[in-house]
This record gives structure tokens, sequence and C-alpha cells, in this order.
């Protein structure tokens, strides 16, 4: 039974997000947006993601038409970390995940898919054609074929087969503890710190506000490099890699999966934009709790969130320095630095 105190605390809390979901539920009250639609979306990959994702919003278009359309630009490219050519697993497996969800709660994921070249397409399928929120593995295949989706052969592209290639002649094949840094190649952590001291990005995650103002997001990546067979991280997770509450805001997460999960991420920070937290400051709170948690082994891992909240007003925040994110409105299409914690 509740008891008189935490009754009080919930009451309280409550009433504060009543008194917030009012506001931003009353659109005389909303400070004017003027960059409506938006889209932004992580790393520099999402200059070119959100061009797509504009040729929707511009026209008037849905939030969810245009984080899909957006997105599958990435995955359609051959890098290191989306889509079809990324980095393998250890066995040489390219495994996507991804997941979508829009302005009303309605959600859909795809987990440890292989030889389908647009996971974030089949996501979708998932949230609006099944009763279901996750397919994975083979029964995520098997749907997208019964879809209509073409069976991929899977071709790394060439900077992956190197990486991979690398990564074999330095590495035993016998799997490390996920959270221990390997010394040999990248080990299994995404994003990467590459040679010049810069985080190589992982994940795409996006966030559009349509001209009606309702938001929604997309999320895929291939995961960590040389991961664990069957490893699946934030990004196909509803909550975790992506969550949109269309009345407070919306977040997606980059980085170390298994850190963002560990916090539930994405929601994190929409609820700390409920308690009425800048997105800045919100992302800022989260990475705050994930350094807390990991101590010392926070120097090794990257995690950045990015943020929009109902009024419009964008943040990011990142563990280390050299996570960027793409924003593109009417007025302007610029990739920004976001703050950190570390240099
Ligand atoms: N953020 C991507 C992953 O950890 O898989």
């Amino acid at each position: 039974m509740i008891n008189r105190r935490k009754f009080i605390q919930a009451s309280a809390l409550g009433s504060m997000s009543f008194a917030f979901n009012k506001e931003s539920g009353c659109k005389s009250k909303l400070t004017p947006l003027k960059g409506k639609p938006l889209v932004i979306s992580t790393w520099d990959a999402g200059l070119r993601a959100n061009k797509a994702a504009w040729e929707v919003l511009k026209n008037g278009g849905k939030a969810i038409d245009a984080v899909e359309k957006g997105v599958m630009v990435t995955e359609a490219e051959q890098n290191c970390c989306v889509g079809l050519g990324a980095n393998p697993d250890r066995d040489g497996f390219v495994t996507l995940d991804a997941c979508i969800m829009d302005e009303n709660f309605n959600c859909g994921s795809v987990a440890f898919l292989e030889r389908i070249k647009h996971p974030i397409s089949v996501a979708r399928r998932v949230m609006e054609k099944t009763p279901h929120v996750m397919l994975v593995g083979i029964g995520a295949q098997q749907f997208a074929v019964a879809e209509g989706f073409p069976l991929e052969e899977q071709k790394l592209s060439p900077d992956a087969q190197k990486s991979y290639d690398n990564w074999l002649k330095n590495s035993t094949y016998k799997p490390p503890a996920i959270n221990i840094e390997s010394k040999q190649g990248h080990g299994p952590f995404a994003p990467y710190k590459l040679d010049n001291g810069e985080w190589n990005h992982d994940t795409i995650g996006m966030v559009a506000m349509d001209i009606n103002g309702n938001l929604s997001g997309s999320c895929t990546t291939s995961g960590a490099g040389f991961k664990m067979r069957g490893r699946i991280g934030d990004s196909p997770i509803i909550g975790a890699g992506l969550f949109v509450d269309n009345e407070i805001g919306a977040c997606t997460a980059t980085g170390q999966g298994e850190d963002v999960i560990r916090i539930a991420g994405s929601h994190t920070v929409v609820e700390l934009m409920r308690q009425g937290f800048l997105p800045e400051e919100a992302c800022k709170k989260a990475i705050e709790r994930i350094v807390k948690i990991k101590g010392d082994k926070a120097k090794d891992i990257q995690v950045a969130f990015l943020a929009v909240n109902k009024r419009g007003e964008v943040g990011a925040f990142a563990i280390h320095k050299g996570f960027s994110y793409a924003i593109k409105n009417g007025e302007k299409e610029e990739l920004v630095k976001s703050k950190s914690l570390m240099e």
C-alpha cells in the first residue's frame, strides 16, 4: 500500500507535471516556434539525412514520414556504423537494429536483423501492421520478406572490411566482457576513438517536429563493431535509444548502448523535460547519471543524448567532446558541436 509520505510526493510530482503539461498543451501560451518544422539528427551524417527529412516537412508532411525517409539515407550510405555495409559482428555478419515512434506512442522496432537494406522501414511496418512493438532475428527477417523487402547479399563497405580484417589480426575470437575495453583493435565500443582522438559516430537518431507541431523519431544502427553475435544495443529499444512524448518532447541517443539502456536514457531525458528542464539540461543530467554509475570507466565510453521539447528548443550533451548533431529548419541548416562533461 502506498504510504502517506510517498502519496504526497507522488501528488506533488503529478501536479508539477500537470502544470507543465497544461502550459505546453495550450497553444496560446506556447513560446512562438520560429523554427517549425524542424529536424535534428546525430553526427555529421545527419546533415544528409536531414535534407531528405526536410523534403517531407517543408511540404507539410508528417514527422513520422520525415524521420523514416531521413534515416533511410544513412542506411543506404556505405559507412562504418549504419546499414548493410557497416562493421560486422565477431563472426563477420552485419546485424541491424532500428526503431521508430510517432506522436501517439505508436512504436515499432527490429533488432538482430540481417540482409535487409532498410531496417527502419521494417520497424515502421511492425508498428503499423502487427500487434507487437519488437521483432528480432530470423522472425524479423521473415516478416520483412513477407512484407516485400528484398533479401540482400551482405557486402561490407571497403572501410568496414578493412576494420574487420584489422580487428581479426589482433583480436582473439574469445569475446571479452563488454564493459572492459579491449586493448586489441577497437573493442566492443561504439562509437570508438579514432587515432586522432576524435570519436567515430555509430548510430543515426533523428527527431522531427512537423508543421502541426507533432513529434516523431527514428533510430538505426549496426550497433557496436565486432560485437558478440546476438548483442543488441539501445538503438532498437523504445525508451533507451529513442522516446517521443508528444506533449513534452523527444530524445534520441548515440554511443555505448549498454549504458544508455542501463538508465532508460531517452525516456529519462523526456521525463526530465517534463519536470521543466530544458533539453540541454535534461541531456546533461542523464549523462551525469551514467558517469556517476560508471565512475572511472566513464573515460572509456562515449554516450550522447539529443533532445527537443514541445516548444522546439533543442539541446544535446555528451560524455566526451567530439559529438555533433545536425539541425535543419526553415532558417538554418548546420552541424552543431555538443557540450560535454569531459574534454
Ligand atoms: N548505440 C548503438 C549501440 O550501442 O548499439
